[in-house]
């Protein structure tokens, strides 16, 4: 057995895709190869972001901290526009240490190139998924993503377990440990802003979400040089189970592609920007007033990519169902309820699948 295989639970042996990548190979193993539909159609040859077309919005948080009331109603607006229309935007300016996001990245990206008998480890299992993991699903003979990635979590308290999470690079905990206070703070932010937007009181979502007990995990994505990225994909069409997703992409290397009607947007991040999306939960609690939206990751084979994804969720273990306040006999519950659990064992299951999951919880009205 290589060092780049073992079980534990996984339905079949794991390879890890940065071994099949520094392996040289030229063509892909059959079962990263994606039906024709599901392929990228163009992929940047360069890797490098291009100017043209269409970027999803970029709002200023600065206004915020202004004093300036003006100011503060011309964000609040931005972001309201931005979940109705897009689902997903950038924002700068949001309070969180620059150095600290770059910090992060690179010790993460450490993290990844260590040698991978260290890295084997963290290897995790489908039981929480906590650690180093190859494949999101449990279906055997399933069409595999082109990533790597590490997962691990901070909220709530009782499940953050410092020791899955590596301990090299030095001070890597502290890293890790500081960006996540950071980030839930400026996602606490945006709560209050979306329940402003919903004509809620501030705390509202806060307060649906669980109050203090809500969760909040990170998913850091590695995907390795591909020699055949228009063949696949390093992260197939999903929306985000989650409350929302705050996302840290790589700064140098684009990737991430959103769906705009029958369009894929290459998102193209400001310096120092965090990429915000709606996920599911809160398709559910607004009662789709914001909508959760398809995204994808596509690869290259000139360089690697990292992005940290921080979910920021819902107590897991409170029935969530479309708030009461934006339910009228004029506008029904569009849902049915169900834990955030039970909710994500489908894409442990299933893996990534577009929006089928949360499109099967509509009621039948
Ligand atoms: C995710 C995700 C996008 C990216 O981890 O859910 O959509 O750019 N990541 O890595
Ligand atoms: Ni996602």
């Amino acid at each position: 057995m290589t060092t780049s295989i073992i079980h534990q639970d996984w339905p079949e042996p794991i390879v890890r895709v940065q071994s099949l990548s520094d392996s040289g190979l030229c063509h892909i193993p059959d079962r990263y190869v994606k039906p024709p539909s599901d392929r990228p159609l163009d992929i940047p040859r360069a890797a490098a972001f291009s100017d043209s077309s269409a970027n999803i919005p970029l709002i200023d948080f600065g206004g915020l901290s202004s004093g300036d009331e003006g100011k503060r109603a011309e964000v609040t607006r931005q972001v309201s526009d931005a979940c109705r229309d897009w689902g997903f935007f950038q924002v700068v300016n949001h309070g969180v240490s620059p150095e600290l996001m770059d910090r992060a990245r690179e010790v993460w990206r450490e993290f990844f190139h260590l040698p991978m008998e260290l890295k084997q480890d963290y290897a995790n299992s489908p039981k929480t998924y906590e650690g180093y993991g190859s494949r999101l699903g449990v279906e055997k003979g399933a069409v595999l993503d082109w990533s790597d990635y590490y997962f691990l979590h901070y909220l709530p308290s009782s499940l953050k377990d410092c020791r899955k999470w590596p301990s090299v690079p030095d001070s890597c905990w502290e890293v890790i440990d500081e960006y996540g206070k950071q980030v839930v703070g400026l996602a606490g932010r945006i709560m209050r802003i979306l329940s402003i937007n919903l004509g809620l009181c501030e705390e509202s979502l806060q307060e649906a979400f669980g109050g203090d007990d809500i969760g909040a995990c990170l998913r850091v994505n590695f995907y390795p040089r591909c020699p055949q990225p228009d063949l696949t994909l390093g992260l197939s069409s999903h929306s985000d189970p989650g409350g929302m997703t705050l996302l840290l992409p790589d700064s140098n290397v684009p990737g991430l592609q959103v769906r705009r009607g029958d369009d894929w947007i290459t998102v193209k991040p400001a310096p120092h920007a965090f990429i915000i999306n709606i996920g599911d939960q809160i398709q559910v609690l607004s009662n789709a007033t914001y909508k959760s939206v398809e995204h994808r990751v596509i690869v290259n084979s000139s360089n690697e990519r990292v992005s940290l994804a921080f979910f920021y969720n819902p107590r897991s273990d409170i029935p969530i169902a479309p708030m009461e306040e934006l339910i009228s006999p004029g506008s029904p519950a569009l849902y049915t309820p169900m834990t955030f659990d039970e909710y994500r064992r489908f894409i442990r299951l299933r893996g990534p699948k577009g929006k089928s999951q949360v499109e099967s919880l509509q009621s039948s009205r």
